[in-house]
């Protein structure tokens, strides 16, 4: 791996993955999200990871897709390379991916971080989508998913001239569930992906699948699909290991099963 670096951590089933291409402010070439899909592919499948934290540094999560790969393509060569297969696939990721966003947000990196389930922003973070000063509009869900975070004039406001969002304001709009000082950002992250963690990792998955449902269906599927879900939990051993513990007034111990 060339852009990506997967940190042991001291937390249990917490893993961190840091976007690793500095000098152009991880700017998302498709090496770098090929990297991030096979990471997200293998950390889904290990058992000792119950929650995913993704960052950049302090300077930049990332500043968008690689402007200098895509500046000559054609449209039949943007098609034919379909990079946004690889974004699709990072989506169906299982476990929940916390972003922890400092500096720039920006173009994909936006709609990287709008793709993750919770964002803790630092103090500094920018967040935009300045495709429109480059002659071209959000591709990986930007327009639909910034819509939804922040409403639809805020949105067009932010898509149509490319400013970019403080993270007081992102805070402000629901963009971000948490600022914090630039010091404290990852850390937070790290602290929330724990909390997670000793969740059911059944239960995390079955939820995390529910809520993401309201975001593609009418309230009658959805609270269909939540009740099936609901239902659904109800054949783990953490559901019934999470109920009896509560009765007998001790901590849970989740197997995952
Ligand atoms: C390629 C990038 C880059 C990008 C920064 N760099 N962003 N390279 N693609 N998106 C490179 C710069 O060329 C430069 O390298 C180095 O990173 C540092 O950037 P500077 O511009 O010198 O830094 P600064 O003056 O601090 O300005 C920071 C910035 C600016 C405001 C974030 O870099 C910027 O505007 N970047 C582009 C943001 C953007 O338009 N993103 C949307 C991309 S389109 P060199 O070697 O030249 O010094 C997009 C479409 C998504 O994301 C579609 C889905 C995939």
């Amino acid at each position: 791996m060339d852009f990506i670096k997967v940190t042991e951590q001291k937390e249990p089933f917490v893993a961190l993955v840091e976007l690793n291409r500095p000098k152009e402010l991880n700017a998302l070439n498709r090496q770098l999200m090929l990297e991030l899909l096979e990471t997200m592919q293998t950390l889904d499948k290990n058992d000792n990871v119950r929650a995913i934290v993704l960052t950049g540094n302090d300077q930049a999560f990332a500043a968008g897709a690689d402007i200098k790969q895509m500046a000559d393509q054609s449209a039949i060569d943007m098609l034919m390379v379909d990079q946004f297969s690889t974004w699709d696939q990072i989506r169906k990721t299982k476990k929940p991916i916390i972003a922890a966003v400092s500096g720039f947000a920006l173009g994909g990196g936006c709609e990287l971080t709008m793709m993750c389930d919770i964002i803790i922003a630092s103090e500094t973070a920018k967040f935009g989508q300045p495709e429109i000063k480059i002659g071209t509009i959000p591709g990986a869900g930007g327009t639909q998913r910034l819509t939804k975070a922040v409403g639809k004039s805020k949105a067009m406001e932010l898509i149509l001239t490319g400013r970019f969002l403080s993270a007081e304001d992102a805070l402000f709009y629901g963009l971000v569930s948490k600022v914090v000082p630039v010091e404290m950002y990852l850390h937070e992250a790290l602290q929330l992906g724990k909390e997670i963690a000793q969740q059911s990792p059944v239960a995390v998955q079955l939820a995390k699948e529910a809520v993401n449902r309201s975001f593609e269906t009418q309230l009658d599927e959805g609270l269909a699909f939540e009740r099936k879900n609901f239902y659904l939990t109800f054949a783990s051993a953490d559901q019934k290991e999470g109920m009896k513990a509560f009765i007998e007034k001790r901590k849970p111990t989740y197997s995952g099963k």
